[in-house]
């Protein structure tokens, strides 16, 4: 039996994410606050993936039959209440101390899937356990970093596979970290008591000793940077489906398709690895027309209202996720906070479904959106 953590109240006049975004600002310290809401350099993807949905406009509809409509939608073999997922995020014990586990609660009560980062901060069986005794859950998955010794991955896998996650997301854009001026400002070190417990006994391998004019990086970290054929040796090494996160280019996303994988996510990052990419909004109809159906694509990158939801599936995804919004739920009020984020955008994109006249998501209009 897995105790639900004490519920918080969310404090009066939050009713939006950006309202969550505020609050928050005012509940965690500077180091947290920069780990959480900065990103990589002078954070113009950041800003550009928010500009990018809200450049987007949608043609309502009216005089529909909307009776018995809903926001169901399938995925990987099974249908999902609604297309909204939280994205992996790492540490988050950070934002509350019951971090990971009552995103875990909020996420199985109100249907959502969870990607659980590999540099969470909770034990990957326990939030399984929490997700799986759910009868109303979403999707879980695990979200993969390849670790640089196979064995560790393998076991790190493994145990993902006997804890009950149904899917991988190998996240492939960041094989190194971007370059976080934000948390470089702040001086930011992880809180005692806050670690990445899964990885708990890998230790990185030792760094070779660098000679004059070598290059840290490139004679250093990435000599053991995952490369495709990484990718298929961990298809020989599980049984569970595997979905790509940080794909922004067409030919990778092709060859993606020539692997047999499960899916990709179109990602970058939430601006944190690469800054000046291009906005995810603006990636996504590109590589759903390169690979023409051929692998559902997921999407995230500054999705903030219900309407960004309706924009994403119109422009080609099955699904979307969420990174920072529910870690400032999780911030504002633990669980209670998470599942208000995920009942915002829920509410959100039903209403904006019903203006569109769109009683369900497969049956769309398919000018859903404006073109000047
Ligand atoms: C604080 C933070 C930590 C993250 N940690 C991970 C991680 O461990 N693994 C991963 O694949 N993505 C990670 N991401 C990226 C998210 O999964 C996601 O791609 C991004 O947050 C989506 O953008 P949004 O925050 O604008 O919704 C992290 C993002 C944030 C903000």
């Amino acid at each position: 039996m897995n105790t639900p953590p004490a519920l918080a109240t969310l404090p009066a006049g939050i009713v939006s994410l950006a309202d969550h975004e505020a609050h928050a600002r005012t509940r965690l310290d500077e180091n947290a606050w920069a780990y959480f809401s900065g990103a990589a350099a002078d954070e113009l993807t950041l800003a550009a993936n928010r500009r990018s949905w809200d450049g987007l406009q949608l043609l309502p509809r009216v005089l529909q039959p909307l009776a018995g409509g809903h926001t169901r939608v399938p995925l990987l073999g099974r249908t999902l209440a609604h297309p909204i997922l939280l994205a992996p995020v790492a540490y988050q014990r950070m934002a509350h101390p019951d971090g990971e586990l009552a995103t875990a609660h909020a996420a199985a009560a109100l249907g959502a899937g969870l990607v659980l980062s590999t540099q969470a901060s909770a034990p990957l069986e326990a939030v399984a356990r929490i997700v799986l005794d759910e009868p109303a859950r979403g999707p879980l998955w695990f979200q993969l970093y390849l670790q640089d010794d196979r064995g560790c991955t393998r076991e790190l896998v493994q145990r993902a596979e006997t804890a009950g996650y149904e899917a991988l997301v190998l996240t492939v854009d960041a094989p190194v970290h971007g370059a976080r001026d934000r948390e470089r400002r702040a001086g930011f070190t992880l809180p005692a008591g806050v670690r990445a417990v899964n990885l708990a006994g890998h230790a990185p391998s030792a760094q070779p000793k660098l000679q004059p004019g070598q290059s840290a990086l490139f004679d250093g970290l990435l000599r053991q940077a995952p490369t495709w054929e990484d990718l298929a040796w961990l298809q020989t090494q599980t049984r569970l489906p595997i979905l790509l996160k940080g794909v922004l280019h067409a030919d990778d996303a092709r060859q993606a398709a020539r692997l047999n994988l499960a899916g990709l996510v179109i990602s970058n990052h939430g601006g944190r690895t690469l800054d000046t990419t291009p906005p995810t909004a603006a990636v996504l109809p590109r590589i759903a027309q390169a690979l023409g159906g051929e692998l559902p694509l997921l999407v995230d990158g500054g999705i903030r209202r219900g309407t960004d939801v309706l924009k994403a599936l119109a422009l080609g995804a099955s699904a979307v996720l969420v990174g920072r919004p529910y870690v400032y739920g999780l911030a504002n009020a633990g669980a209670v906070g998470v599942a208000h984020v995920l009942r915002l955008l829920r509410d959100e994109l039903e209403i904006a479904m019903a203006l569109c006249g769109c009683r369900t998501l497969e049956q769309r209009p398919s000018d859903l959106l404006w073109k000047a």
